[in-house]
């Protein structure tokens, strides 16, 4: 077929109707986006000669996304999450704000509120039968190498099976979630378990994304991070346990060389003793270092919809149904 129509004044006007460009009211931004998103679908349609049946069949996938709360599950493995770090890092490098543990994608799963402790905690509640005990820990020092004592460290990552606590209605509330207050030595330590790589839901719509596009919805094992401290910049990031099959092949892109971290299996009977544990256990250690900021809006978290976060917050309020 060889029909173009995208660059014929009728429809140049007809898009500037439909984003509100002739209307007083609505928001400018709004509809300055709206206007360039939409020009550049119909050009893409025009382009592919995209058929009534594609349309309406990717119209029906975007209802599955969304009534299933999965647009932010697709999202990271579209790579618009790590993109947005990317633009972070740039923006970061260009107002000279460098050193520092590196940032990585947040991942949908988070819930706000969890337990919190002064420099230890228990995240794991003794039921997961297959988890490898696992001891955390790492000292967070500014980018001098001084520690800084009082950060707040919030932790959350999955039980053996891949599954997130709240999202996974079987495990009991935050389980493998805390925040932990480092001590006087900027440490924090956790005891909990081992986590197992997480996978897309198989068959949801997400899943049919990548598929269609050839790929697999894996992640490595990781455990995320939110780390914060007075006059320090906010830092989001993960650790990926080293030797997983997919640490270089995150669905996610969410792996960097410097946030791969080993767990080393130890079996001394002392060490054992000394942390009070009953067997074998893993340790890994991840310090993190932290960016110095007086702007008080770099020291916080950026805005978003997150589980008991919000009132407002979809995926909370369909958390019972939601499969991810
Ligand atoms: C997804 C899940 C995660 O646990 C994560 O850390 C990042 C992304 C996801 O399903 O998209
Ligand atoms: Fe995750």
């Amino acid at each position: 077929m060889t029909v173009k129509i995208f660059d014929t004044p009728e429809v140049q006007d007809f898009l500037k109707s439909v984003a509100g460009f002739d209307q007083a009211g609505g928001d400018e931004r709004t509809k300055q986006i709206m206007h360039r998103l939409l020009s550049d679908l119909y050009r893409l349609i025009d382009d592919f000669d995209v058929t009534p049946e594609e349309y309406w069949a990717a119209v029906s996938l975007l209802n599955a996304l969304g009534g299933e709360t999965q647009f932010g599950l697709l999202s990271p493995g579209l790579g618009f999450d790590h993109y947005l770090d990317m633009r972070q890092d740039a923006i970061d490098a260009e107002a000279r704000r460098t050193g520092g543990t590196p940032r990585t994608i947040e991942g949908p799963l988070y819930v706000a509120g969890a337990p919190e402790a002064e420099g230890f905690a228990r995240m794991d509640d003794g039921r997961d039968q297959d988890g490898e005990t696992m001891w955390l820990t790492g000292q967070v020092r500014d980018v001098d190498g001084s520690p800084i004592a009082g950060a707040k460290v919030e932790i959350w990552h999955a039980d053996s099976k891949g599954g997130y606590s709240f999202f996974d209605p079987t495990q009991s509330e935050y389980n493998l979630r805390r925040t932990i207050v480092t001590d006087g030595e900027g440490r924090y330590t956790a005891r909990s378990i081992i986590p197992s790589g997480y996978g897309v839901p198989e068959g949801a719509p997400t899943d049919q994304v990548l598929k269609a596009l050839g790929r697999h919805g894996e992640r490595p094992a990781h455990i995320h991070y939110f780390i914060s401290a007075p006059g320090h910049q906010h830092l989001t990031t993960q650790i990926n346990l080293a030797g997983d099959a997919y640490t270089w092949d995150d669905f996610a892109f969410a792996t960097r060389e410097e946030l791969v971290v080993p767990a080393h299996r130890i079996e001394d009977r002392a060490e054992i003793a000394r942390r009070e544990l009953d067997g074998p256990f893993s340790e890994v250690v991840f310090d993190i270092e932290l960016a110095r900021t007086e702007a008080p809006e770099l020291q916080v978290r950026h805005k978003r919809p997150r589980a008991k976060e919000d009132e407002q917050d979809q995926a909370s309020r369909l958390a019972g149904a939601a499969k991810v």
